[in-house]
């Protein structure tokens, strides 16, 4: 594993931008893995700025996301897909008909599941972006999924539901279900690219970097990538 450690969260979120915008560059139909939460903001801030000012061409790129609650549809402003469109793809040329999520307002969620499968089976992604939870969850795989899962409905975990509460009205509006990529499809990315920032993940950062490969702590499974890069400020790299 590759371990950028910067100063801030400001330095952090440019190095990201550097990355990302070097697979675009290099390849214009790039599939991007993406994913949502408070860490990529900066990055996605980053982005649309250089699309201003460098024009970097995104009409090509594929995106397809990590996650999205259930029972919130594409429309609802706490959906992944709402995060989205606000922070990154509006300001960027990408065709949002090339940008894939779970559909948080499936009918049949085991249904739902499978069609996300499928359609990562035909977009071999070039690289994955992931955030990584207090409790060293990514995306929504919580402490104990296994290693092999694909894309699933999880329960969210108590410290994720409590996490995420700061996003919405009241913790009681946090949906406590939540469709997933699993870890076996997140390995397959060509690359990852992990960002960390703050003391509340210092924990984490350090079991992902350093302990053991165990179920336990679902971003241990990163050290047996070969391209992963972790990014993290000093904040979090603290207990490295
Ligand atoms: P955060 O979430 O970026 O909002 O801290 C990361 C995660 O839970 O994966």
């Amino acid at each position: 594993m590759r371990i950028i450690i910067t100063k801030d969260y400001d330095e952090l979120s440019k190095k990201a931008a550097e990355i990302i915008i070097g697979v675009v560059k290099n390849k214009p139909n790039a599939v991007l893995g993406l994913a949502t939460g408070t860490t990529p903001l900066g990055l996605y801030g980053e982005l649309k700025v250089d699309r201003d000012k460098n024009g970097t061409d995104y009409s090509k790129v594929r995106a397809v996301n990590l996650d999205e609650y259930a029972g919130l549809g594409a429309d609802n402003k706490n959906s992944y897909a709402y995060f989205m469109r606000e922070n990154l793809f509006n300001g960027l040329n990408i065709d949002l008909k090339n940008t894939y999520i779970e559909n948080g307002a499936a009918a049949d969620g085991a249904a739902e599941c499978k069609r996300y499968d499928a359609l990562l089976e035909s977009l071999p992604r070039d690289i994955q972006l992931l955030g990584i939870g207090s409790n060293g969850h990514i995306a929504f795989n919580e402490p104990g999924t296994p290693f092999g899962a694909t894309t699933h409905t999880v329960e969210l975990a108590a410290s994720t539901v409590k996490d995420n509460s700061r996003l919405f009205d009241s913790i009681d509006d946090v949906p406590r279900k939540a469709y997933t990529m699993g870890l076996k499809s997140i390995m397959r990315s060509r690359s990852i690219l992990v960002l960390a920032t703050g003391a509340n993940k210092a924990e984490a950062v350090k079991n992902l970097v350093n302990g053991e490969i165990t179920e336990n702590v679902p971003a241990s499974v990163l050290q047996l990538h070969p391209d992963c890069t972790l990014i993290c400020d000093s904040a979090a790299a603290a207990l490295l």
